[in-house]
């Protein structure tokens, strides 16, 4: 039987009638249309699906649907600027080529949203520790690192 949660996603207050045994993937992707968010191995391995839950980084392939209840999600949708203007971590990976066929990107970004937001000048190894979840098939990383610590700077610069 279905039931009904309440909770936030990048802001805004939404209901949404689930089953228990949903995730938070499934009910971004399906019900709420927000696709930014990938479904890769559907296990917790990989981060394609990372999202960030009161701040905290998570899998959302494998995080309960009912855990949501009250608590606010951001997603990659939600770090847009007015007028769309790409967030300073989109930039980064644009200018960096931390891009490539970018199934990975959302999740990347994610996480590195969560670093900065605790860590605004973090480390080469603290990077790595923070994107150790997330997997990517075409950068070698390098190129991921360093988008992250160019955010970093843009972001400083900003402040
Ligand atoms: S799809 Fe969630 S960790 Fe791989
Ligand atoms: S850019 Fe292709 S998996 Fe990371």
């Amino acid at each position: 039987m279905k039931r009904t949660i309440s909770f936030t996603v990048n802001g805004d207050s939404v209901q949404v009638d689930v089953y228990p045994h949903w995730t938070l993937l499934r009910v971004l992707r399906d019900e709420l249309e927000l696709t930014g968010a990938k479904q890769g191995c559907g296990e917790g391995e990989c981060g394609a699906c990372t999202v960030l839950v009161n701040g905290d980084s998570v899998n959302s392939c494998i995080y309960p649907i009912l855990e949501v209840e009250g608590k606010e999600i951001l997603t990659i949708e939600g770090l847009l600027g007015q007028e769309n203007q790409l967030h300073p971590i989109q930039q980064a990976f644009l200018d960096k080529a931390g891009v490539q066929c970018g199934f990975c990107t959302p999740g990347m970004i994610m996480s590195a949203k969560a670093l900065l937001d605790r860590s605004p000048h973090p480390t080469e190894d603290e990077i790595r520790h923070a994107i150790a979840g997330n997997m990517c098939r075409c950068t070698g990383y390098v190129q991921i690192v360093e988008s992250v610590q160019h955010a970093a700077k843009i972001m400083a610069k900003e402040d």
